[in-house]
């Protein structure tokens, strides 16, 4: 067991998840051989080129996914996340790359989704109407709800090849962050790849957390090699005169 990590009164602290913290809640990762994407290619069903092609098969699989998420339950990462968040309040920024909602339930509160919801979806024009919760299971093109304007409901996530939300803010809390820790992420997409690059910029200790070495493992000046569920309940320690 690594020795705890202090959380100085002068700390704060970007945490960036990626599907390893899920997976021991039983989502597969991405990249694991038998993983969330099998039976589907990449771009059969997460690129804007596939919903134009086939917005049934986009919208089986993330119904598909939608049943997954439903069926299992937080881990001890993400109510270790949830518990530090009650402990260093505004000064934890929580940041994920992951679509469930296992954080939130959990008990995070301030959650920053970069490539959006599950359990949320959008008018694919665009009209103006906001991003909606939506828990609906749509397995058919006539299943596919339309919104106000006509065009079709499309899911809330960000697509390869689309742009991730919130940016600006996630930039200026990766500015002023002392500590950056990445919880399960290969490191392979970009622009969540490049984010330790930038943290180490301005000064901040830059530590990895899962059970083996991501591709862009050099760039952290610590890896803590182990499974979230068992190395993040005891690697914070928050020092008492907060
Ligand atoms: N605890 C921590 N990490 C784990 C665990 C675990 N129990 N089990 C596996 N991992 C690690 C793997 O070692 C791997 O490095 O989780 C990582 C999962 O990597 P990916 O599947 O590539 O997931 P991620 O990096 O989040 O993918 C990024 O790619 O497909 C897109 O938009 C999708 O957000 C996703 C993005």
């Amino acid at each position: 067991m690594a020795s705890p990590i202090e959380i100085g009164s002068g700390d704060r602290l970007f945490v960036l998840t990626g599907a390893g913290v899920s997976a021991e809640s039983g989502l597969p990762t991405f990249r694991d051989s038998n993983g969330l994407w099998n039976g589907y290619r990449v771009e059969e069903v997460a690129t804007p080129e596939a919903w134009i092609e086939d917005a049934e098969k986009v919208w089986r699989f993330y119904s598909m996914r939608r049943r997954d998420a439903l069926n299992c339950e937080p881990n001890p990462a993400h109510y270790a996340l949830a518990e530090l968040e009650r402990n260093v309040g505004e000064r934890l920024f929580l940041c994920t790359q992951n679509v469930d909602p296992l954080h939130e339930r959990a008990g995070s509160k301030r959650l920053f989704h970069m490539h959006g919801e599950l359990f949320r979806s959008r008018c694919e024009a665009e009209c103006g109407r906001p991003e909606f919760v939506d828990d609906g299971i749509y397995e058919t093109a006539a299943a596919i709800p339309r919104c106000e304007c006509g065009a079709r409901i499309r899911p809330h996530i960000v697509w390869f090849g689309e742009i991730p939300l919130e940016m600006d803010r996630i930039y200026a809390e990766l500015d002023r962050c002392t500590m950056l820790a990445v919880v399960g992420s290969s490191g392979t997409v970009y622009p969540a790849a490049g984010f330790v690059e930038w943290a180490r910029r301005s000064g901040a200790r830059t530590i990895y957390i899962g059970p083996e070495r991501p591709l862009n493992a050099v760039m952290f000046s610590e890896v803590v090699l182990g499974k979230a569920g068992e190395v993040l309940p005891g690697l914070f320690r928050v020092s008492k005169t907060q």
